[in-house]
């Protein structure tokens, strides 16, 4: 398990074990967290999974693939440096302590 902190947009912070393998959208919904509804279920085809991560994590994930660049033109609230789709950050042991902060509401 991975521990994962979860921003919701009015700041209340959701510490929560998350399994390795799984992702950051699995993560929060699998623990009811709210601001993520991931209407695709993770194909990478909707943006309702659109988090931002804390300025101190990104350059620690892994690059975002084309096929996230643009389906991130249609977050709502898009920040170039920060945001990414929670469905495509696949956890792992090095990530262990990630933050991520929800937007007030998805597209
Ligand atoms: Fe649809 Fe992430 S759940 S893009």
């Amino acid at each position: 398990m991975v521990k994962i902190t979860y921003i919701e947009f009015d700041g209340k912070r959701n510490v929560v074990d998350v399994p390795a393998n799984s992702t950051v959208m699995e993560g929060a919904r699998d623990n009811n967290i709210r601001g993520i509804e991931a209407d695709c279920g993770g194909a990478c085809a909707c943006s309702t999974c659109h988090i931002y991560v804390d300025p101190d994590w990104v350059d620690k994930l892994p690059k975002k693939d084309p096929v996230e660049e643009e389906m991130l033109d249609f977050a709502l609230g898009c920040d170039a440096l920060r945001s990414r789709l929670a469905c495509q950050i696949r956890i792992k042991k090095s990530l262990e302590g990630l933050i991520v902060e929800l937007p007030e509401k998805q597209i």
